[in-house]
């Protein structure tokens, strides 16, 4: 590693800086954007647009004005170094849901044909006569013609009159985007959305487990879906299963990281494919969540062990990303 000796300004001190440490991902630490702020994009999705990577996520930052949910957005060339670009979302409630409502998740798809941007969001809070709870069970989406647009909600429902809480984002390697969500009564449902991308319109699966935080990648001719336990905002053994198809069959669900790390101390919130010149790498995206401070929650991006229907998530170290070949260090 190559190691430079500079002078913190206005003094005779030296520290040891390496050259490296500019590329470093410190998974489960503060990660500051380019105003110096910890990262606000908790549950987030990313994807990526002419070159640049977006970072879309739930913002909960301390200042925030409390009526309203706000989802913030950050692009990055390097998937390290992130600028903030907005806040994309600053919505009052837009349905007459009551103070409780919720917005979470977020995830932006890109609909090459409309040119515009499309959010898909879980809505929810209780309903009308409870005081708390996650009972709406909606996705809510909005829309953009700019991918750090202030973006215009729309709607919310029920997809395809299903109860949907956690949703995650799959964009297969032809294009096809896809929603995962989470169907309380029966599972883990993969579907398509419509051509304009403001509906979700067809069943792919229903994987009858009861998993949130989904996330699936398709690496080397096979499909990977993760998920975590219900278990709230307390971590659990997230499991991964493997498919040829995304109709499945899918294999049985095993630990993607020994189970007494609760998957060390994350939840699954999207797999990233990162493919350079030289190598793949996939990346586990997972939420450390600090629910009774959660604008400090954190982030464990690590790269996975995969292929051949396994999955591991290593166990968290620093690491570096070259995003020119692909490659993932994890540095000892
Ligand atoms: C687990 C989900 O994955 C989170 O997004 C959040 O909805 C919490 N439950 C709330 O308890």
């Amino acid at each position: 590693m190559l190691l430079l000796w500079s002078a913190a300004p206005g003094s005779a001190q030296t520290n040891r800086v390496t050259v490296a440490d500019r590329n470093v991902i410190h998974p489960g630490e503060i990660w500051k954007d380019n105003r110096g702020e910890h990262v606000q994009a908790h549950g987030g999705g990313i994807i990526r647009v002419r070159g640049t990577y977006y970072w879309f996520g739930e913002e909960r930052s301390q200042d925030l004005d409390r009526s309203r949910r706000y989802v913030s957005c950050y692009s990055s060339q390097d998937l390290v170094r992130w600028t903030f670009r907005n806040q994309v979302i600053k919505l009052a409630d837009p349905e007459g849901f009551g103070p409780r409502w919720i917005l979470e998740r977020p995830k932006v798809f890109h609909n090459a044909k409309t040119g515009r941007f499309v959010m898909y969001m879980h809505i929810d809070g209780p309903l009308p006569g409870q005081t708390g709870g996650y009972n709406l069970a909606r996705v809510g989406v909005a829309v953009s013609s700019k991918v750090d647009g202030d973006y215009r909600y729309l709607k919310s429902f029920r997809p395809l009159d299903h109860e949907s809480r956690d949703i995650g984002q799959f964009i297969d390697d032809d294009g096809t985007p896809y929603l995962i969500f989470e169907d309380r009564p029966f599972g883990f449902r993969i579907a398509t959305l419509s051509g304009d991308y403001l509906n979700v319109e067809k069943e792919v699966c229903l994987i009858p487990l009861h998993l949130e935080g989904g996330a699936i990648v398709h690496y080397n001719g096979l499909y990977y879906a993760i998920g975590s336990a219900l278990t709230g905002w307390r971590p659990n053994p997230n499991k991964y299963a493997t498919a040829k198809s995304l109709e499945g069959p899918w294999s049985e669900f095993q630990d993607i990281a020994p189970p007494e790390t609760n998957t060390y101390g994350s939840q699954s919130t999207m797999m990233l494919k990162v493919t350079g010149k030289k190598a793949t790498t996939v990346i586990f995206m997972g939420d450390i969540w600090k629910p009774q401070t959660q604008w400090d929650s954190r982030y464990l991006w690590m790269p996975l062990e995969i292929g051949d229907g396994k999955l591991r998530l290593p166990e968290p170290k620093p690491w570096t990303l070259d995003i020119k070949s692909g490659r993932a260090a994890i540095l000892k």
